[in-house]
């Protein structure tokens, strides 16, 4: 098992380069899967979850290499449609390669993905999308068996909540369906609009991806292209926490700041100073934060892929903040890790209640998950002393050079 080593107290400064988006560049490597050829991937960040898409890739039969920040993905004219269970538990976004075998060879086998610590994260409405669209499922052995009889037709959608997942299932789906699709209540994030991107660029008709309507004409065949992957908003609001959480000032580039307008707006009320250019942002951090009351939405609300980070900067605030989260059941377990920190924090149903304290004393924490552990890092370089934070594989999962990256804004951290 490995750890993350950090010495508090040390005001980061500097500029990080932000790296390409992981929940943008996953589902990329799936839509490959709609048509054989050779595919060019650009500005890939270095993480464990490309490396496990690879493998999904692999399996079906296509070839993924990669050489720094470019993956060349090799698409051949016949596939093997399944995701086993040791791949689909390893990752569950490898869910994502349902709609695309759907609507590529009529059939997939894919293992049910289980809970995981947010909660039980279902795949209903996935489903339920796919059938309207003419797709039967039978659930045998744990597997799951997906036929689309008389091939996929065009439908109207309309989700019960915007899933991201759900939303990019349906379209790798439409893409190829007869006729046309449109998907209400669409999740509206960056990553899913820069799928759509590199969709179009294929051959896809798809308009109205990053609202809430996408209307998809079915095309019946695409072709290879190459693509550059969009930033990582996460990484970015990431470092930019850690900053702030120190006193620091550092500046982010390589990001629209419009990607995190929500997360920024709130940084700047907790009395973080912030500047804005096209594809960059500055941020100094206050004193100490003042509280906030934030609550975790679909885009472009604040993203619970922030909350455990933010949750670890307010630790420090001078006063009480209450931060609910509206995405995932259980997204609560790095509380207790935070608390032997020295943090006062507690779930009360969908809330977290954040009672400021004066300072936070390192220890030896778990990781718990990729943003639990990014949490836990950020409070291990405010507070006193040394921090341990284990299972820091979890960072690997999304972060391309974390440690490294920290260490050139000046704090005292190693692996
Ligand atoms: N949900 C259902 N039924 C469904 C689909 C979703 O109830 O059929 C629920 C989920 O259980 C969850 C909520 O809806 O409570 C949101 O799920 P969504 O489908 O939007 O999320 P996802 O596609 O499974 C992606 C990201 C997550 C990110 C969420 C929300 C990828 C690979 N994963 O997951 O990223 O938290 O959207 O924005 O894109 C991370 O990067 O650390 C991460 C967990």
């Amino acid at each position: 098992m490995d750890s993350i080593r950090v010495v508090g107290g040390i005001p980061l400064s500097g500029t990080v380069r932000v790296h390409g988006a992981k929940n943008a560049v996953l589902k990329h490597m799936v839509a490959m899967l709609l048509a054989p050829g050779r595919y060019r991937l650009e500005n890939v960040p270095g993480i464990l979850d490309v490396d496990i898409m690879g493998e999904v890739l692999d399996h079906v039969g296509a070839t993924c290499v990669r050489r720094g920040s470019v993956v060349e993905v090799d698409v051949p004219e016949k596939l093997n449609p399944e995701a086993p269970l040791e791949l689909v538990r390893k990752m569950r976004a490898s869910i994502l390669i349902l709609g695309a075998l759907l609507a590529r060879v009529g059939s997939a086998r894919v293992a049910l993905p289980g809970g995981d610590d947010f909660g039980s994260r279902p795949i209903g409405m996935h489903l339920e999308g796919l059938e309207q669209m003419g797709a039967e499922f039978e659930l045998s052995h744990g597997v799951l068996e997906a036929s689309a009889p008389d091939g996929l037709s065009g439908t109207e959608i309309f989700l019960e909540f915007p899933s991201v997942g759900a939303t990019e299932n349906l379209l790798l789906a439409a893409v190829l369906a007869k006729g046309r699709t449109i998907i209400g209540n669409a999740a509206r994030e960056p990553e899913l609009a820069d799928l759509a991107a590199l969709l179009n660029a294929m051959g896809a008709k798809i308009d109205g991806a990053g609202t809430s309507t996408i209307e998809v004409m079915g095309v019946s065949s695409l072709t290879p292209t190459d693509h550059t992957v969009i930033a990582d908003r996460l990484v970015a609001g990431t470092y930019a926490l850690a900053a702030a959480s120190t006193g620091g000032r550092i500046e982010v580039v390589g990001c629209d700041p419009a990607f995190l307008r929500m997360e920024l707006r709130k940084m700047e009320a907790a009395g973080c100073e912030i500047e804005r250019g096209d594809d960059w942002f500055s941020v100094a951090g206050p004193d100490r934060p003042r509280p906030q009351d934030i609550a975790t939405l679909p885009y472009p609300g604040f993203h619970t892929d922030m909350h455990p980070q933010m949750v670890a900067f307010l630790a420090l605030a001078d006063g009480t903040s209450l931060v609910t989260e509206n995405v995932y059941a259980a997204r609560f377990r790095y509380l207790g890790e935070l608390n032997r920190m020295g943090a006062d924090v507690h779930a009360d149903g969908q809330h977290v209640v954040i009672r400021g304290v004066d300072e936070l004393s390192g220890c030896e924490v778990d990781g718990c998950d990729i943003r639990a552990a990014a949490a836990m890092t950020i409070a291990g370089l405010s507070a006193d002393g040394e921090t341990i934070v284990r299972d820091a594989e979890h960072i690997d999962r999304g972060y391309d050079g974390f440690v490294e990256t920290l260490r050139s804004l000046g704090a005292d951290i190693d692996r």
